[in-house]
């Protein structure tokens, strides 16, 4: 199970038991975590005995059910539903993953756990903030550099060199490799954590952008990516079945080559 975000100086308090409706007829018990920073009793794990008869099978929809019919003060963010946009990304039974995509019978056991992404400062509930994060994914400047000028009609790319972004631009930010990566527990102010460097490894790639020496040397630094040891939490948990460990090394390795 992975460690939890609590808020520094924080001890946990009594959580509140929300028994199954009258009538349920299969009912599966859900531990959730709960922070709201301005009220009290507070951080707690909530328990709800939810008819799962009576919703859909994601975690995600557990988590509507609960707030449309058992406890509206439930905080969590999400928006596709369907495994694009990354913001239902939380811990579900000790695994950081989308709740859209994630069935809650995959959770084994008759108590299934949820709580924000490890690690994270929380804002309410199961929503980390995850300013730095993007600030993170910024500072690498995820757009395209050139010097050449702009061509009348598009920047031309080869298939073969358009094939070298897959496994790359499929990442939605979600941010649950970084929020898996040890290093990045550790060293999450000054690592930029496997999200971040996939993202930059994207670009470096990249056959139209001229800029590759320069993102090089924006890299050269003994925090922002030599941090990586390979560990893979990153990979296992991707929910999209990214790779971000070996896109790493790959800029590892492009950092050597230019030594050469
Ligand atoms: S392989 Fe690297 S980036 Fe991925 S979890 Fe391990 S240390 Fe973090
Ligand atoms: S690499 Fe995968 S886990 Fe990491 S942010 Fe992108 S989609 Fe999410
Ligand atoms: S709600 Fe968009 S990925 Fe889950």
């Amino acid at each position: 199970m992975v460690e939890l975000a609590l808020p520094k100086n924080s001890r946990v308090q009594k959580g509140r038991h929300h028994p199954a409706p009258a009538g349920a007829k299969k009912v599966k018990t859900f531990r959730i975590y709960r922070y709201d920073p301005e009220g009290t009793g507070n951080p707690r794990w909530d328990t709800y005995e939810v008819d799962v008869a009576a919703c859909g099978p994601m975690v995600l929809d557990v988590l509507i059910h609960i707030k449309n019919t058992m406890d509206p003060t439930l905080t969590f963010r999400r928006s596709c539903r369907e495994g694009v946009c990354g913001s239902c990304a939380m811990n579900i039974g000790g695994r950081n993953t989308l709740a859209c995509t994630h069935g809650h019978e995959e959770v084994p056991g008759s108590t299934c756990q949820v709580s924000p992404l490890p690690h994270m400062p929380v804002v309410k509930d199961l929503v980390p903030d995850l300013t730095h994060f993007y600030a993170q994914y910024a500072s690498i400047e995820p757009w395209l550099h050139t010097t050449t000028p702009e061509p009348q009609t598009e920047w031309v790319q080869s298939p073969q060199d358009r094939e070298k972004l897959d496994g790359l631009y499929e990442c939605i930010l979600c941010a649950c490799c970084s929020t898996s990566c040890p290093s990045y527990w550790w060293n999450g102010d000054r690592y930029l954590g496997p999200a971040t460097l996939l993202h930059a490894y994207r670009w470096l790639v990249d056959s139209r952008d001229e800029a590759t020496g320069e993102r090089l040397d924006a890299l050269e630094d003994p925090f922002k990516l030599y941090r990586c040891h390979t560990i893979m939490n990153c990979a296992q948990v991707c929910p999209k079945g990214l790779n971000p460990a070996k896109a790493v090394s790959e800029v590892k390795k492009m950092m050597a080559e230019r030594l050469v």
